[in-house]
């Protein structure tokens, strides 16, 4: 088992812009078990989600991501020039080559630095670590966006994965302030068993073929058990962690946003913390997983709803493929 990776904690930052963009298309469970054979109360009950949007035929990632980041940057008042980095955390780009990130600012009309990172569901905390060590030492504001459009990579077909997933994007804007506390963050990885969760084959190691199209094995399957069990653990983990360099209780979390993959393993990971269920911010019931995207979709989703406050200390906690996993701390000072 790998040793996480503790940073200083407290950088002095704060997310002063967030926004988001959803594709128009809602799909409900409904709308799914009359093209496969599964039902509404079987996908609610096992993962808590009801709906979904998805992309439209043409609609990529980059296209979300651009809006989100716009909105972010309308948000707090921002100019694209303000801007220093562009940072894209997908697990689904545009394309292999070039990366998403160049395609974003591009849209946005920026030339600043632009680059993806993949960690899959917990990109956008990893991408808020690398983005805060940038602003903090002293690049000035950085637009970190989570944007996934993951139902193009799951097979249509197949229930198991299928009606987990749906596609958004979110974005932060992040500044310098002195008077902020960003962090600490705690991220980990671990890759000695990457088919837990992947896409056996369209990449490097098995290029995409015939055989590979008959197959459909560069669809992404998953052990659905064992990630559920190396979610609940690894989040829980990193979160005590997290709590425990920053000298706090549970009982100090003003809110709870976890990656929402399922609410059963959000209540799991809550339940192992002693976190207040009324902490625990859900919006998987309406977004169904949006990996990379979920965190910031939550975030706005938990603003839009009066649940964030200026002073608030608001605990992330993550888990993806890779495997990837992570928690962080911010005092919530922010786009409000
Ligand atoms: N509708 C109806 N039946 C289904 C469906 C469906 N959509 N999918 C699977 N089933 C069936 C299975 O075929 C199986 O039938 P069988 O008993 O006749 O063989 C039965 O339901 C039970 O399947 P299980 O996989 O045991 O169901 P389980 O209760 O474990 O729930 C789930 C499956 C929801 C995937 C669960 O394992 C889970 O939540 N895992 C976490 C996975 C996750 O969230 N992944 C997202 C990506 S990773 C991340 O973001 C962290």
């Amino acid at each position: 088992m790998s040793a996480t990776t503790p940073t200083r904690a407290g950088a002095a930052v704060r997310v002063a812009g967030l926004g988001v963009r959803l594709p128009d298309r809602v799909v409900t469970n409904d709308d799914l078990a009359k093209v496969m054979d599964t039902s509404d109360e079987w996908i609610r009950s096992r993962t808590g989600i009801r709906q979904r949007h998805v992309a439209a035929p043409g609609e990529a990632t980059s296209d979300l991501a651009a809006a989100a980041a716009r909105a972010a940057l309308d948000d707090g008042g921002f100019e694209v020039a303000d801007v220093a980095a562009i940072v894209v955390a997908t697990t689904t780009p545009d394309h292999t080559v070039p990366g998403t990130a160049p395609l974003v600012a591009a849209r946005l009309g920026s030339q600043a630095a632009a680059f993806d990172i993949n960690a899959a569901c917990s990109g956008f905390l990893y991408g808020l670590r690398l983005a805060a060590g940038m602003t903090a030492t002293g690049d000035g504001a950085v637009l970190v966006i989570g944007a996934e459009t993951l139902t193009r990579i799951v097979d249509p077909g197949d229930r198991s994965v299928a009606v987990l997933f749906g596609d958004g994007a979110g974005a932060v804007v992040l500044v310098p302030d002195d008077a902020a506390s960003f962090g600490p963050f705690s991220l980990g990885a671990d890759g000695t068993q990457p088919s837990m969760l992947w896409t056996a084959a369209g990449g490097t190691r098995r290029p995409f073929d015939a055989v590979v199209l008959e197959e459909g094995s560069h669809y992404l399957t998953m052990r659905g058990g064992d990630v559920y069990r190396n979610a609940v653990a690894r989040m829980a983990q990193a979160s005590r962690e997290v709590l425990e360099q920053a000298g706090l209780k549970v009982s100090d979390v003003d809110l709870f946003i976890g990656h929402q993959a399922n609410v059963r393993i959000l209540d799991a990971v809550a339940s192992r913390l002693g976190l207040a269920p009324e902490r625990n911010h859900v919006s998987v019931d309406r977004h169904g997983n949006t990996s990379a995207a979920s965190i910031p979709l939550a975030l706005a989703d938990a603003r839009d709803q009066g649940r964030l406050h200026d002073g608030d200390t608001v605990l992330l906690a993550a888990f993806g493929a890779g495997l990837t996993w992570g928690a962080g701390l911010l005092s919530w000072k922010g786009a409000s």
